[in-house]
C-alpha cells in the first residue's frame, strides 16, 4: 500500500474546493459511464463478491441508499455497492440487518457523499452511518457540510460518519466536518490511509480501532476559543477498546490537544507519528472531566516533529516504552488477521 504523502496546505484547500465546486459537479455530470470504475483491485479480488450494484446518474440505482435498500435483509454474501464519480447529496445508513456490504467509490477525490445536518444528537447528525457488521468502504469522501455550530445553540453536532458495527474497514477515505467528524462508536475498526478533518473531539467514541497511516488535519471554526482535542475516547472499564494511530501525520491551523481524558479508562496512542506545532505542548487534557486519571492511557511512542516535544506534557500522560507500545501497534490489537481483507504491515 502506498504511504500517504505530506500534502501542502494550499493543495488541500484546492482539493477540497474542487470537490464541492461547480467544476466538481460538472465533472460528476460528464463522467463517462464506460471506463469510470476504479475498483481497488486488491480489495475487490479478496472480497470476491458475486453481485455488484452500480450507483450513478444513469445507472439502475440513482442514490446510494436505494442500492443499500436493495441488499436483502440477513445478507450473508459480499455485495459491492459501487459509487461512480460524483457527489451524492444524501444521508446514507447501512442497517444492522445488512452485513457484508463493500461500498466502493472511485477514489476520495472523485466520489463523495455530502450531507448537511446539524443536531443536538451525534447519531441524528451523521451523514453516513454503519450499524451492520462486516462492512468495507474504499475510495470515498464523506462530508457533513453543515456550518460549525455555536456553543450556545443545541444543534452543535455535525458528524460525518458514525461507525457502530463490528469488523468495519475504511481504505483511502476522507472524512470532513467542522467538528465531531468521526463517531467511532464501538466494535473493531480499521482505517487505512484515511484523511480526517475537524476541530473539536473530532475522532470520538468507544471503538477499538487502528488508524494506519492517517492524515489528520485540524481546522479552526467559530468555536476555536475552546481549545479542542483531536480525540475523545470513552473507554469506561477495562475492555479492548482504544484508538491507535500509527505512522500518520497530524497538522493544521490552530492549536489542539491529541486527546482528552473523558472516561476513567480512555485509551489513545499515537505511535511513529509526525506531530506539527498544531499540538499544544501539554499534549493531552482532562478538560470537562472531573474523575481520576489513574487508569487513563493517553500516550505517545516514537513520535516526531515540533508537536512531539514531551517536556511540557500533562504529568499523567504517557511516553510508552517499546514493550508497552508493541501490543498496540500491531494488527492483532483489532484481531485484524481474522477478518481484514488487506492491511498494512
Ligand atoms: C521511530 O520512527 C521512525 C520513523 O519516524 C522509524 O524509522 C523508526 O523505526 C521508529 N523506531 C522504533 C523504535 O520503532
Amino acid at each position: 500500500m502506498a504511504r500517504p504523502r505530506l500534502l501542502l496546505l494550499p493543495l488541500l484547500a484546492v482539493a477540497a474546493a474542487v470537490l464541492s465546486s461547480p467544476l466538481g459537479r460538472a465533472l460528476a455530470k460528464t463522467a463517462k459511464k464506460s471506463n469510470d470504475i476504479v475498483n481497488g483491485p486488491l480489495l475487490t479480488s479478496k472480497i470476491n463478491a458475486k453481485r455488484t450494484l452500480i450507483v450513478g446518474p444513469e445507472d439502475e440505482f440513482k442514490t446510494v441508499q436505494s442500492a443499500i435498500d436493495a441488499v436483502p435483509v440477513g445478507n450473508t454474501e459480499w455485495v459491492i455497492v459501487h459509487l461512480r464519480s460524483g457527489i451524492y447529496r444524501e444521508k446514507v445508513m447501512i442497517p444492522e440487518t445488512k452485513p457484508f456490504i463493500f461500498v466502493r467509490g472511485n477514489g476520495k477525490g472523485r466520489t463523495s457523499i455530502n450531507h448537511e445536518s446539524a443536531s443536538s444528537h451525534n447519531a441524528e447528525s451523521a451523514a453516513f452511518t454503519v450499524h451492520a457488521d462486516n462492512v468495507i468502504v474504499f475510495g470515498l469522501s464523506i462530508r457533513n457540510s453543515a456550518r460549525a455550530g455555536l456553543p450556545n445553540v443545541p444543534e452543535v453536532r455535525t458528524v460525518a460518519a458514525m461507525v457502530g458495527g463490528d469488523k468495519i474497514a475504511f481504505y483511502h477515505c476522507a472524512f470532513y466536518s467542522p467538528h465531531h467528524t468521526l463517531f467511532d462508536v464501538a466494535g473493531r475498526h480499521y482505517y487505512e490511509s484515511c484523511y480526517i478533518q475537524g476541530n473539536i473531539d473530532f475522532i470520538f467514541g468507544g471503538g477499538q480501532s487502528i488508524f494506519q497511516c492517517p492524515e489528520i488535519f485540524v481546522k479552526p471554526d467559530r468555536r476555536t476559543e475552546i481549545k479542542g482535542s483531536i480525540t475523545a475516547q470513552n473507554r469506561k472499564q477495562e475492555d479492548g477498546s482504544g484508538f491507535v494511530f500509527i505512522k500518520g501525520k497530524v497538522y493544521g491551523v490552530g492549536q489542539v490537544y491529541l486527546g482528552r481524558a473523558n472516561e476513567a479508562y480512555s485509551r489513545v496512542i499515537f505511535a511513529d507519528t509526525y506531530l506539527s506545532k498544531t499540538i499544544n505542548p501539554a499534549g493531552w487534557t482532562s478538560y470537562g472531566y472531573t474523575g481520576s486519571t489513574d487508569h487513563v492511557m493517553l500516550g505517545e511512542f516514537n513520535c516526531t516533529g515540533p508537536g512531539s516535544e514531551a517536556t511540557k506534557r500533562e504529568p499523567w500522560s504517557r511516553q510508552l516504552t517499546q514493550e508497552e507500545a508493541d501490543k498496540f501497534i500491531n494488527i492483532d490489537f483489532i484481531n485484524g488477521k481474522e477478518w481484514l481483507p488487506a492491511y498494512y504491515y
